[in-house]
C-alpha cells in the first residue's frame, strides 16, 4: 500500500544518490559467514537510544579494516573509512532471525543486506532485494515476522548525515575511549572523551524523550536536508548540544501539524505540553495505521514503554512552562 510517508520515502530511493557511471560493485555473499563476521576483528556496539523493533533483541557489531580509522572530526558526522563493515542482529524469544549488514565498498559507496538464519541457528543466506514482508516466527507478533527490503533499508538509512546510525558520538558515548584506545577513531575533540556528550534537556524524562526520538525518528526527521516533507527536526547535536535541543524543542511544542492525522482539527500542533490526547506526535507514535504509523517503516506493534516515557514528558510541569502558544 502507498500511503503518503511511503511515496516521500520511495521518491527518495528513486533519486540515483551517486550511483551513475560507477564500476559494478562485487556480488553480496550468499551466506552471512562469507562477510567476515566471526573472522574480522570486530567490536560490539551498543547505542545509547536503540531503535524499536516490536521488541526485537539486537546485537551490533563494527569492523574497521587493520591501519584504517574513523574521522570524528566533524562529531555529528562521522566519516568511515572503505571497507567499513557493521552487522546488526535481530533475536525474537532469544533466536536469531536475520542478521543486517553494512558495507562501505572501496570506491566509498555504501551497500545494504539481510541474511536470514535457518532454524538450527546455523548460517544465515542473503535474503531477496525486495525483502522477505511475511516470514514465519512463531514468537514474533501475530506469527510473523518482515524482514525489510532494501530500498526500506536505504529509507531510513540514507536520510540522514551519514548512513550509519547508531554508531557515532552521542549513541556511543560511553564507548568512545574504547574505540580511540583500539586506534579506530581519530580527529575526535578531546572535550567529548573527557565528558560523554549527553542531549541538553531541563530534566531526566527530558533527555529520554529526546534521545528517544534521536534514535528512532531522526533519521527521517532532521536537518541535513532530507526530502521529508514537513519541519520536524528530531535529531540532535553533539557539536552544538544546547542549539541543537532548542532546535527540536521548536519544532515540536505548538508548532502546527501538517499531516493531521484523523480526529484533528486544523488547529492541530505537533506537541500541546500537559495534553498528550492533543498532540499529533504521540497520535503517530501510537498508531500503527498505515497511513497514521510513525516511524512509517519497521514496526507493527507500538511501543509501550516508549509511548510511556514521551507522554510523560508532554505531562512534564517543566515543559508547560515552555509552551510559546499556551
Ligand atoms: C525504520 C528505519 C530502519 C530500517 C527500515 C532499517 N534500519 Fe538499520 N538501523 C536503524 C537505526 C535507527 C539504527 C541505529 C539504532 C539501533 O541500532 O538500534 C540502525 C542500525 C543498523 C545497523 C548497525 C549500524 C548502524 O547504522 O548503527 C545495521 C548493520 C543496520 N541498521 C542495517 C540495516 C539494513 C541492512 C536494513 C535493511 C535490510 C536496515 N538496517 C533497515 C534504522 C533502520
Ligand atoms: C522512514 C522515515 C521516517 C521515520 C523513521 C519517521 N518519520 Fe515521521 N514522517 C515521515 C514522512 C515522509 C512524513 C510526512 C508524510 C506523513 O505525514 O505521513 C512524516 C510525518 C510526521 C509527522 C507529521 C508532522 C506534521 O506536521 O503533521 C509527525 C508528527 C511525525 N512524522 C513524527 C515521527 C516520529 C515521532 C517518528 C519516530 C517515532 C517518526 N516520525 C519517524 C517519515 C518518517
Amino acid at each position: 500500500m502507498f500511503t503518503a510517508a511511503r511515496r516521500f520515502l520511495l521518491a527518495l530511493v528513486l533519486i540515483p544518490a551517486s550511483g551513475i557511471g560507477l564500476a559494478a560493485e562485487p556480488p553480496l555473499p550468499e551466506r552471512l559467514s562469507e562477510t567476515g563476521l566471526g573472522e574480522l576483528e570486530t567490536m560490539p556496539v551498543t547505542p545509547r537510544y536503540p531503535l524499536w523493533s516490536d521488541g526485537a533483541g539486537k546485537r551490533r557489531w563494527l569492523h574497521v579494516p587493520a591501519g584504517q580509522s574513523i574521522d570524528a572530526s566533524q562529531p555529528d558526522a562521522w566519516q568511515f573509512p572503505p571497507g567499513t563493515r557493521l552487522w546488526k542482529e535481530f533475536a525474537v524469544a532469544g533466536r536469531p532471525v536475520e542478521t543486517r549488514y553494512i558495507e562501505r565498498l572501496a570506491d566509498g559507496r555504501w551497500r545494504f543486506a539481510s541474511y536470514v538464519w535457518d532454524a538450527e541457528g546455523r548460517e544465515a543466506r542473503l535474503a531477496p532485494e525486495r525483502g522477505l514482508p511475511s516470514l514465519p516466527v512463531a514468537a514474533a507478533p501475530e506469527g510473523r515476522y518482515e524482514v525489510p527490503s532494501r530500498a526500506d533499508c536505504t529509507a531510513c538509512h540514507e536520510g540522514a548525515a551519514v548512513p550509519v546510525l547508531g554508531v557515532g558520538a552521542l549513541q556511543l558515548a560511553d564507548q568512545l575511549p574504547a574505540l580511540v584506545r583500539r586506534g579506530w577513531l581519530r580527529g575526535l575533540p578531546p572535550a567529548l572523551l573527557a565528558a560523554p556528550p549527553r542531549i541538553a534537556a531541563a530534566s531526566p524524562v527530558e533527555e529520554a524523550a529526546l534521545g528517544y526520538l534521536h534514535a528512532n525518528c531522526g533519521h527521517c526527521h532532521n536537518d541535513s536536508g532530507a526530502p521529508v516533507p514537513v519541519r520536524l527536526v528530531l535529531a540532535q547535536s553533539v557539536a552544538d548540544p544546547v542549539g541543537g535541543a532548542q532546535r527540536v524543542l521548536r519544532s515540536l511544542i505548538g508548532a502546527p501539524s501538517r499531516y493531521r492525522p484523523p480526529g484533528f482539527g486544523p488547529g492541530a500542533r505537533v506537541v500541546v505540553p500537559g495534553r498528550p490526547q492533543d498532540s499529533v506526535l504521540l497520535t503517530r507514535l501510537q498508531s500503527r495505521h498505515p497511513n497514521v504509523q510513525m516511524p512509517p517503516l519497521g514496526t507493527r506493534v507500538p511501543d509501550v514503554d516508549g509511548l510511556a516515557l514521551v507522554t510523560s514528558w508532554i505531562n512534564h510541569p517543566l515543559l508547560q512552562r515552555k509552551d510559546p502558544q499556551p
